[in-house]
């Protein structure tokens, strides 16, 4: 079933709102605080429409009960039942340090239709579209799935581009890429983008190849969902982790979750730009009011847009 199209514009409210509330924490420092400001002013807005929302993939799980966790209900709950991932800030680090690639975003999709992941590393790779399905596997290994890779597209593996977020857990895969004289563009933060630069016309990378966020994971599915790109991750979970896994209803510990496992149906997501970055330019301010600009995608309607609105201060 598709998602009624009037609902984009409000679900871009919500990010816009978000965006709005962390730039007022650019280049401050402060975290915490640029995510507390994105986080009310989302759910604020959540909350005005007219739909049972449900929160799966969020700021944190229902014992810790900060706002917009797990399985939080959102909306006038009069109206169309979603799940709904939200990462209010995606970048804190990059807000708090005036860096390029902040943004708010969602993903919404029709009940049961998101996977609910905690908030754990999980395992990824992803490649753009108009490759054989499932043709990779994490699996496979570094070595293998790059070749496989590099095959599908008809290109030496020397030629290919490869994402991968700075982190020293990432030594092997680093160490593999090298020795196959594939070309590492490094991210330090911010793996939606960095899986989200595998698609486009002319996209920057071949493959994400990294341990990030699990909800990330499934934010940035939603978006690749809508191109026709690929993803499979896997959760990596300590006994701690295990437990709060769990009680989200997951049951294989060691489930490798390909595209559909984590999005199926329909999907509006949107990334408003807090800095400017490769999905959206930042808030801009402009004295009285500010300009937001929201990445926005709806898969059922083939929208693929840059939404750009003013909002009175
Ligand atoms: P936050 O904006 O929530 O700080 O997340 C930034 C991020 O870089 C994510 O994009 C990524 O999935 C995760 O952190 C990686 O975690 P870590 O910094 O622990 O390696």
């Amino acid at each position: 079933m598709s998602i009624d199209t009037k609902f984009l514009n409000l679900f871009i409210k919500a990010t816009e709102n978000a965006a709005i509330g962390a730039s007022k924490f650019i280049g401050k420092k402060n975290k915490i605080a640029a995510d507390k400001s994105a986080v009310d002013p989302m759910r604020r807005e959540l909350n005005k429409i007219n739909m049972e929302g449900t929160i799966v993939i969020g700021e944190g799980e229902m014992d810790e009960a900060p706002m917009l966790y797990i399985g939080e209900k959102l909306g006038t709950l009069n109206g169309p039942k979603f799940d709904i991932a939200v990462d209010p800030l995606e970048g804190t680090k990059f807000t708090a340090n005036n860096q390029p690639n902040a943004f708010s975003v969602l993903a919404v999709a029709n009940k049961g239709e998101l996977l609910s992941a905690p908030d754990t590393y999980m395992e990824k790779i992803a490649i753009g579209t108009n490759l054989p399905k499932d043709l990779l596997d994490i699996d496979f290994g570094v070595e293998k799935n790059i070749k496989l890779l590099a095959d599908a597209k008809s290109k030496k593996v020397s030629e290919l581009n490869a994402c991968v977020l700075n982190r020293p857990r990432h030594e092997e895969i680093i160490k593999t890429l090298n020795e196959l004289n594939v070309k590492i563009n490094y991210i330090t933060d911010g793996d939606i983008a960095g899986v989200l630069s595998v698609i486009g016309e002319n996209p920057k990378n071949d493959i994400y190849y990294s341990t990030g966020g699990g909800p990330e994971g499934v934010l940035a599915a939603a978006a690749l969902s809508c191109y026709g790109g690929q993803i499979q991750g896997r959760l990596v979970l300590n006994d701690e982790e295990k437990i709060r896994a769990k009680k989200l209803g997951i049951k294989d510990f060691k489930k490798k979750y390909n595209i559909d496992d984590m999005v199926k149906g329909d999907v509006i997501f949107c990334a408003t730009g807090v800095t400017n970055g490769d999905l959206a330019k930042g808030v801009k301010d402009l004295g009285n009011e500010f300009e937001v600009s929201t990445f926005a995608l709806h898969k059922s309607k083939k929208i693929n847009k840059i939404v750009t609105n003013i909002y009175n201060k």
